[in-house]
C-alpha cells in the first residue's frame, strides 16, 4: 500500500488547465511563461471542498506543521513585522469574505504570525522581504512543496530561488524582476503553474520525508497538480506575499477531455530534456504522447 504523509485531497475536476494556455509552446518548444493577470482581491484565497474537512488541505497543513516543522516552516529571525502585516490583512479578508465561519477569527498569539496566518487557509505562504535594497526569500509556510527544499531558499533572491529550474532564468529572469519592481499594493496579480506527479499527496518535499513513491507507475496512474499563485505587495513593510493554492486530480480526469489531453501531451513533448528532468517526467513523455495521439 502506498504511504501518504500530507493525506489525499483530490478534486474530481481541476479548476484550471494552464497547459492549454496560448504561449506554452512556441515554434514547437515549451516556454516558461510569466502569465500574470490582475487579481480581484475577493479571490485572494480559494476555499472549496478539498480545503475543508478532516482530509482537506487546512487540516493536512496543521498536521504537517506539527509533525514536519523544519521541512515546512522556515523564517528569517527579523521577519515578524512583515508577517504580522500579512496576518492582520488576512484575518480582515477572511472575516469579510467568509463571515461564516470566520467572523471571530484572529491570529493565534502563541504562534509566529506567519504560521498563525497559514493555519487559517489552504494556501502555502511565502514572504519576500526587502533586505539591503533587494527582495529576498524571507520565510515560508510551505506544506505542499513540489520536490523543492524550503530550507535551502531562505535569504535568496528570486533569481537564486529559481536557479534549479531548467531554463527559467534564461527565459524569464528580467521579466520576473521587472514585474516585482512594478508590483504595488493597489494591483495584485495571480498566475498558474502545473506539474505531473506520481503520488496523490501534496507533501512532496526534496528532503526525503515525503510519501513512498511507486516504483514504475504507468501514465494512467499519475496525477496532475495545478498551483494557483497570487502575488501581492503590502504597503507598510513593502514585502511581497506569494500564495500557492494546490489542486491535485488523477490524470484520467484530464485525459477524459480530448482537447485538454492533447494540449497536455503536446506541452510535455515540446519540453527540452532539462525541463523534462526538472519536472520529473523522464520515462513518461512517449507513453503520454502515444496515449493521447492514439498510437
Ligand atoms: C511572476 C513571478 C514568478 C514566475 C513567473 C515564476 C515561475 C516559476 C516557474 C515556471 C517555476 C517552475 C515550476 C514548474 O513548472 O515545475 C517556478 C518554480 C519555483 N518558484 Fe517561481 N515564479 C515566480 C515567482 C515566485 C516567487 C515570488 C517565489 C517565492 C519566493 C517563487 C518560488 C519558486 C520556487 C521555490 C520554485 C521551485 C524551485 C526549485 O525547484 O528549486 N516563485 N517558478
Amino acid at each position: 500500500m502506498t504511504r501518504t504523509i500530507g493525506g489525499v485531497s483530490l478534486v474530481d475536476q481541476l479548476p484550471y488547465a494552464p497547459w492549454t494556455e496560448r504561449g506554452s509552446v512556441v515554434d514547437g518548444e515549451f516556454r516558461w511563461r510569466l502569465g500574470v493577470r490582475p487579481l480581484d482581491l475577493r479571490d485572494w484565497i480559494e476555499m472549496g471542498p478539498d480545503a475543508e474537512g478532516p482530509d482537506g488541505w487546512i487540516a493536512q497543513k496543521a498536521r504537517l506543521l506539527d509533525d514536519h516543522r523544519p521541512t515546512v516552516f522556515q523564517v528569517l529571525d527579523d521577519i515578524e513585522p512583515e508577517c504580522r502585516e500579512i496576518g492582520d490583512e488576512l484575518v480582515e479578508h477572511l472575516k469579510h469574505r467568509w463571515p461564516e465561519p470566520f467572523v471571530d477569527v484572529s491570529l493565534d498569539a502563541n504562534l509566529h504570525p506567519l504560521e498563525a496566518a497559514s493555519r487559517l487557509v489552504p494556501e502555502d505562504l511565502v514572504v519576500m522581504a526587502e533586505r539591503d535594497d533587494r527582495l529576498v526569500f524571507g520565510g515560508g509556510s510551505v506544506c505542499f512543496p513540489n520536490r523543492w527544499d524550503l530550507r535551502s531558499k531562505l535569504g535568496l533572491t528570486l533569481a537564486e530561488v529559481h536557479e534549479p529550474v531548467a531554463q527559467l532564468n534564461d527565459q524569464l529572469e528580467p521579466a520576473v524582476d521587472r514585474f516585482l519592481d512594478r508590483l504595488t499594493p493597489e494591483r495584485p496579480f495571480w498566475r498558474l503553474g502545473w506539474g505531473i506527479i506520481d503520488v496523490a499527496d501534496g507533501y512532496t518535499p526534496a528532503d526525503g520525508t515525503g510519501a513512498d513513491r511507486p516504483a514504475d507507475p504507468s501514465v494512467g496512474e499519475l496525477f496532475v497538480r495545478v498551483e494557483r499563485e497570487t502575488l501581492r505587495r503590502f504597503p507598510e513593510t513593502n514585502c511581497v506575499l506569494f500564495t500557492i493554492r494546490t489542486y491535485i486530480a488523477p490524470i484520467a480526469t484530464v485525459l477524459a477531455d480530448a482537447d485538454s489531453a492533447v494540449a497536455l501531451a503536446d506541452a510535455v513533448a515540446a519540453m527540452s530534456p532539462g525541463i523534462v528532468e526538472y519536472k520529473a517526467l523522464v520515462g513518461h513523455v512517449r507513453p503520454l504522447v502515444d496515449l493521447t495521439h492514439g498510437a
